[in-house]
């Protein structure tokens, strides 16, 4: 599998590199993204998606400004660097990690604001790079704390994709499925499909697949009977954004697996790195969370011609929803499992700089 997103030094400048996301599972395209409309527009349309890789694209977009602004003076320069910064972080609001990783590449720009233009490019260059190599060592850290709660020749089901594809590489969810099943202990992987853009489908199938990680899709609305079935042991997904007191965003139908989970009496598990904790919100209603179009409810594929909806009929998209921290069993960081109650113990993961 080609890696989620990589930079490369090309003769005019920086350009980004990502899987488009929106093809798969039927065709494995990488683009070349060389302008920072072009990394905002490949956001927005989930070409790379899932809340670390678009921290990483918006890092490496930055770098990209950098490396191929046409500004002439210092100030010019300086305004475009913030131009874009100001564009990307209006791509998609919910996921906490785009905001931390613009964070970052403007205290990078701040450390170097005297330094010459070509200083600069090869500070954010670095900067963007080191966004991308953290963040899969984060990955890997929550494979290695999540293995150890997945009991042996467990069935797991997971919810829209938090893996490789998503992320650096690895996965958060899946970091710890990969992990679990190369220490032997997964029997099988339930698949939500995730209604509406599929990505459990698409993309956690077609991820699972290729290291033959034993997967079967099931609809969104199969996993109450998987469970009652008594064929579940363990649900885990991954987080957009997770407030001070444990409450977690993620991808829309989450919540109601989480309820299912209480119901059936089955562990809860949410892995995410800390960047993806949000200590500024006490509580999960705080989470901006993104409304999309109704296209994405109407049609079954983007260029589906059929509606599957009366035209004419009104259309409610959210695309994420807010998981209670009461109903989550832990939380698998990069820095350690957090137990309840979630306002003290993800309080000790905080990162300080
Ligand atoms: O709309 P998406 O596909 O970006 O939503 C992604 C999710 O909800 C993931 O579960 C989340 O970002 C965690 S990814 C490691």
């Amino acid at each position: 599998m080609p890696a989620t997103i990589t930079i490369e030094q090309e003769d005019e400048g920086l350009a980004v590199i990502i899987i488009d996301q929106t093809l798969l599972p039927n065709q494995t395209k990488l683009l070349r993204l060389r302008a920072v409309a072009e990394v905002c527009e490949a956001i927005r349309s989930l070409r790379i998606r899932g809340a670390p890789a678009i921290g990483c694209a918006a890092a490496a977009g930055v770098a990209l400004c950098a490396s191929r602004a046409e500004a002439r003076t210092q100030t010019a320069f300086m305004g475009q660097l913030e131009d874009s910064i100001a564009q990307l972080a209006a791509t998609r609001p919910t996921a906490v990690n785009l905001f931390w990783a613009l964070e970052r590449m403007r205290k990078a720009i701040a450390r170097h604001g005297q330094s010459s233009r070509a200083q600069l490019v090869s500070a954010l260059t670095l900067e963007a790079r080191k966004v991308i190599a953290d963040d899969l060592a984060r990955c890997h850290a929550i494979g290695r704390y999540g293995r150890q709660l997945i009991e042996p020749s467990s069935a797991v089901l997971t919810h829209c994709n938090a893996g490789a594809l998503a992320t650096a590489g690895y996965g958060t969810a899946l970091g710890v499925i990969r992990a679990a099943h190369e220490a032997g202990r997964i029997r099988q992987v339930w698949v939500d499909e995730t209604r509406p853009l599929l990505q459990g489908a698409r993309l956690t199938a077609w991820e699972l697949q290729q290291e033959d990680i034993p997967c079967v899709v099931i609809t969104d609305s199969m996993a109450a009977s998987v469970m009652a079935d008594r064929q579940v042991d363990a649900v885990i997904v991954g987080a957009d954004r997770i407030a001070a007191n444990g409450d977690v965003a993620n991808k829309i139908g989450t919540y109601g697996l989480a309820i299912l989970a209480r119901y059936h009496r089955i562990p809860f598990y949410v892995a995410a790195p800390v960047n993806t904790i949000d200590y500024q919100l006490t509580a999960g209603s705080e989470i901006p969370i993104e409304q999309r179009g109704p296209a994405e409810i109407t049609h079954l594929a983007e260029h589906a011609t059929h509606p599957i909806v009366p035209i004419g009929v009104a259309i409610h998209n959210p695309a994420f929803d807010v998981t209670p921290h009461s109903l989550v069993s832990a939380i698998i960081t990069d820095r350690g499992i957090a137990q309840p109650p979630y306002v003290e113990t993800l309080a000790a993961y905080q990162e300080l700089d």
